[in-house]
């Protein structure tokens, strides 16, 4: 479980949160119709390295790349591929991680190209509510079904549904760590948080059904009906009644 009590371990976790977020902001200025999910990808390696961290994706269990792009229906994992053009309307979830100093972070974002419609900008902005209401939760002596609950609920309200098939987690000196935290749940179910540990809340959230598949590939998740999905992620330390954001 990523608990960090240090302050060297808190000071690494900061550290390559901040190199996550300085990606994101530079691969959102950069990201533009032509462009393609592979020249995203390079330019976001290069930065990470740059900064003396290591692409945490690359090589995870077999992941071929330093950045997980995934376009319209498709949900999260997308691989970049010199193939993939972005285009106007696009809306473009970008996952970052990168380890420094022994410890990783994790965010990502969803981008919207130009003049997308506002059915999809309208799931953009929930989706990041969303996160934003998850986050809120992440008090100390709240439970991980918080979490989830005030992401779900927030959700169906505005007629959207939550991915169940994947979860947000623990991170710290591994990826992946408990707990999970589902982007659903029932308030004060599941594991209590307490200070110093470290979560990655990032909901998944369909324009249509809840359900996803994998491609051929093996990686990249989509919607099983093809609607629209969004992305958007935070790694955070629970710390009191204000968690810190550390990819903020
Ligand atoms: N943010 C994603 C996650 O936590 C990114 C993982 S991509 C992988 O699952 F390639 F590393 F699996
Ligand atoms: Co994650």
């Amino acid at each position: 479980m990523g608990i960090v009590t240090l302050d060297k371990d808190v000071a690494a976790a900061r550290e390559s949160c901040r190199i996550v977020r300085k990606v994101l902001n530079e691969l959102a200025q950069f990201t533009r119709p032509g462009v393609t999910t592979a020249e995203i990808n390079a330019l976001g390696r290069d930065i990470i390295r740059k900064e003396g961290a290591v692409p945490s994706f690359l090589n995870y269990n077999g992941y071929p790349a330093a950045v997980c792009i995934s376009i319209n229906r498709e949900v999260v994992h997308g691989i970049p591929s010199a193939d993939r053009v972005v285009e106007d309307g696009d809306i473009v979830g970008v996952d970052v991680g990168a380890y420094k100093n022994g410890y990783h972070g994790d965010a990502a974002d969803t981008i919207m190209v130009g003049s997308v419609s506002p059915e999809a900008r309208r799931l953009v902005d929930v989706t990041y509510e969303a996160r934003n209401r998850g986050i809120a939760a992440a008090v100390q002596g709240n439970c991980v079904g918080d979490i989830g609950h005030a992401v779900q609920s927030y959700v169906e309200a505005n007629g959207f549904s939550v991915v169940h098939q994947l979860v947000g987690h623990g991170i710290g000196r591994k990826l992946h760590e408990k707990p999970q935290v589902p982007n659903y749940g029932k308030a004060g179910n599941g594991m209590k948080l307490s200070n110093g540990l470290l979560l990655a809340i990032e909901p998944m959230v369909n324009a249509g059904t809840a359900m996803v598949r994998y491609l051929q590939d093996g990686w990249t998740v989509v919607t099983e009906d093809g609607a629209l999905s969004a992305h958007a992620e935070n790694t955070i330390m629970v710390n009191g009644n204000h968690p810190e954001i550390l990819t903020a």
